[in-house]
């Protein structure tokens, strides 16, 4: 494992490995991928303000999120059929987070169903990620589901109404193959059936008419918390918190979604100075090392998630890899915070940056 150094070794790896149509499919994102790249590029336009001479011979990485504790601001994001990049899929991710002392978000579209993770991670800060479906029977007994397997929390993904425009995936008609399915359906819903692929499921089952009335309605079936997820915005973010989330996820997908929209780190300030501390604030998109996590939690995030990272882990070795990437970020963030004077995630305040055009212009 020593030439594993850092998140970016383990995507090589995986890029390598994994044949070429699941690498399309995971590594991809919308339309040109502007988006894409830039949730990776946005983070170099932040310098880190570090700060000298102040006792850090003990640095504590603890947050909490939701009232879960978590042993870092760093967790699993959930991404779709696991099982493709390695057999043991998100039963081994949820494990790793578990291992890790952090948050697992389980995808509704798993290729391991909620019952199988929770008996697979029995001791996992686990949250159920929910599409909301045409069928609202559909999503009801998901939620149910969830509930009763034990996970903590709901993330509802609201920038999905349509599937991106995923040039990758529509060239090769994305779909699962033959030996795995979308675990949390019964037969006739489990299959991205006749090689119509996930865009054509998404676009038949999703409920495209989804209203901010649909998190009321959601408010109504569960007393889990719930997170919403793809909030890029100071006016949805606070209707979010007008309709009464619990968290919002700065999110874009991954670059998967509506391509030319801002890096995640981009949109972050405005939704955290619109949400004022009403709701808790979460970031995913390009984080991949601990200056990616400073950054974002200076700039007013309580916790960070990892989609691909946890991916590329997985193709290396299953819940080891997985553990690896999460241990790397959490080791490296441990030297970014010492290195800057920090000595608890509350100490990363946003005078710890500043925009790098700040010192350009001197
Ligand atoms: C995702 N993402 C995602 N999000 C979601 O809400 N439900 C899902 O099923 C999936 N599936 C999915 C599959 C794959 C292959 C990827 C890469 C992403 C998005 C994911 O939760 C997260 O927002 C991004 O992955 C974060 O960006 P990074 O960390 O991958 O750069």
């Amino acid at each position: 494992m020593s030439s594993l150094v850092c998140v970016d070794d383990y995507e090589r790896h995986a890029l390598r490995i994994l044949p070429r149509s699941v690498v399309d499919f995971h590594r991809g994102g919308a339309g040109e991928e502007h988006t894409l790249r830039r949730n990776r590029t946005a983070f170099q336009s932040w310098y880190i303000r570090p700060r000298v001479m102040r006792d850090v011979s003990c640095v504590d990485l603890r947050a909490s999120a939701l009232g879960c504790e978590a042993s870092m601001p760093c967790g699993v994001a959930p991404t779709s059929m696991q099982r493709l990049v390695h057999a043991d899929g998100e039963c081994a991710a949820a494990r790793a987070a578990g291992e890790a002392g952090t948050v697992f978000i389980l995808s509704t579209l798993s290729t391991s169903s909620v019952e199988e993770v929770a008996a697979a991670a029995p001791d996992t800060t686990k949250w159920f990620q929910l599409y909301i479906y045409k069928d609202r029977s559909v999503t009801r007994e998901l939620v149910a589901r969830a509930e009763r397997a034990g996970f903590k929390a709901l993330v509802v993904t609201v920038d999905s109404a349509v599937y991106g425009m995923r040039r990758a995936d529509m060239r090769c008609a994305f779909s699962l193959p033959a030996h795995l399915r979308m675990a949390n359906f019964s037969e006739d819903m489990a299959h991205t059936s006749g090689g119509e692929g996930l865009l054509d499921y998404v676009n038949n089952l999703y409920d495209q008419g989804v209203t901010w009335k649909d998190i009321t309605w959601l408010r109504s079936i569960t007393k889990l918390p719930i997170a919403v997820k793809g909030v890029l915005t100071a006016e949805d973010a606070r209707t979010a918190v007008e309709v009464g989330v619990s968290a919002i996820f700065v999110s874009n997908h991954g670059g998967r979604q509506l391509d030319t929209v801002p890096a995640a780190i981009e949109a972050l300030p405005e939704v955290a100075r619109a949400v004022g501390g009403r709701a808790e604030v979460y970031l995913d998109g390009g984080v991949r090392q601990g200056t990616d996590v400073f950054k974002a939690l200076a700039l007013g995030a309580r916790m960070v998630f990892l989609g691909r990272p946890a991916l590329w882990g997985l193709a290396h070795s299953g819940q080891r890899g997985v553990r690896g990437v999460l241990d790397i970020v959490r080791a490296e963030l441990r030297t970014v915070m010492a290195l800057s004077g920090c000595t608890s995630v509350s100490d990363i305040t946003p005078a710890m940056v500043a925009p790098a055009s700040t010192y350009s212009r001197l």
